[in-house]
């Protein structure tokens, strides 16, 4: 038992000596799992108000990628991974990739990535989506330290072709980590009960703060690993990346965009859209499910256009915190952090308005 567990606000990153001239020579490459690349560290949560095939060509042009959602048929879900893998395959897109980042080659793949369970038609389910042009699996359970999900890794290994990473997930501790390793995943999805709309930690207790989760984890592990849940700026993008991650997984930052599925609501001279808990009774109720064991809320949240421009300004904060760092990319990103306190949170934020 530990005493105490660190979160993205306990800390602040400190400046580091730089002869970063410019921010736009700053690069985002990185690795998203074994064997795939990404030009900027960011990835669509695969929930049913953020990811779907809109969302991820709008990823995919940014040199990042999102996880199609699998509350859908297994024909549906293969649709909107075609649509992706159909912009995916376009000669320009290669192209873009290359502009993006001096570091993406012209073998690489581009990722095009979709979530199965570990229920039901999961096999039958990744096979169809591989199919379709998928060529990262997503293992999307709550609690992914579980025999279940070692035992989906093995099936999957074996009925996947070889180009085929898997990504598990959601864990949160260095046993986990190391144990989906050895069961054979190419890539980490970390973080349990953080998320904007979780009450996982309220209905159950558990839960581990995300800096002293990621810390953990990325202190053990050799594969990539995505930091999910409770990021809500490009400082806490920073955090992550800082903390030894590879990429972050993004829910909230991107809802509530064009891109993200649903209709945008008018409301009291707003405009909005929905954005709901994968967990929530609300997503429960849309698609048919037993309303127990519900994690998590739902809720509407402004709309804020497209989602390019929102991955811009990510983007341009997370180039400026490498600059703070004195990185010219993530690999050499490794500023040390300070635990701060009430009063050291209260001055990080503007605080005369
Ligand atoms: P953010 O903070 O980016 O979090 O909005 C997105 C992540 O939250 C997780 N998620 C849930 N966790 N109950 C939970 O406990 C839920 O209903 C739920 N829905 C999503 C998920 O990891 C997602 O990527």
């Amino acid at each position: 038992m530990r005493k105490q567990a660190l979160t993205y606000d306990d800390i602040q990153l400190i400046p580091s000596f730089s002869k970063v001239i410019s921010r736009k020579n700053i690069s985002l490459f990185t690795k998203v799992s074994k064997h795939y690349y990404l030009c900027a560290p960011f990835v669509a949560s695969c929930m049913d108000t953020v990811c779907e095939s809109r969302m991820a060509i709008k990823m995919a042009d940014a040199g990042a990628v999102g996880c199609i959602h699998r509350f859908l048929s297994v024909e549906n879900q293969c649709k909107e991974v075609a649509a992706v893998a159909e912009h995916i395959q376009k000669n320009e897109l290669q192209k873009k990739w290359m502009l993006l980042s001096a570091d993406w080659k012209e073998d690489f793949m581009i990722p095009v990535m979709a979530a199965v369970g570990v229920n039901d038609d999961f096999i039958e389910r990744a096979v169809a989506l591989v199919k379709a042009g998928a060529n990262i699996i997503l293992i999307d359970v709550a609690h992914g330290h579980h025999e279940l999900v070692k035992l989906a890794i093995a099936k999957l290994k074996s009925v996947l072709p070889k180009h085929v990473d898997i990504i598990a997930g959601n864990i949160a501790s260095a046993q986990a980590a190391k144990d989906l390793e050895t069961w054979g995943a190419d890539g980490l999805r970390v973080g349990v009960g953080g998320g904007s709309l979780c009450t996982t930690r309220l209905k159950t207790g558990f839960g581990v703060p995300n800096v002293t989760c990621l810390e953990d984890i990325n202190a053990v592990t050799t594969v990539p690993v995505m930091a999910d849940g409770g990021i809500r700026t490009s400082g806490d993008i920073a955090k992550a990346l800082a903390l030894g991650s590879q990429c972050v997984m993004l829910g909230s930052l991107i809802a509530g965009t064009k891109e993200s599925p649903g209709q945008i609501i008018e409301k009291n001279n707003g405009l909005f859209k929905r954005y709901r808990g994968a967990a929530s009774l609300e997503t429960k109720t849309v698609h048919g499910k037993e309303q127990r064991n519900v994690e998590g809320e739902s809720t509407v949240i402004p709309f804020k256009g497209g989602v390019k421009f929102v991955l811009q300004g990510l983007q341009d904060g997370v180039r400026s915190a490498l600059s703070y760092g004195g990185a010219e990319n993530l690999q050499e990103f490794k500023p040390d952090y300070l635990i701060v306190t009430n009063a050291g949170l209260t001055e990080a934020k503007p605080h005369l308005l």
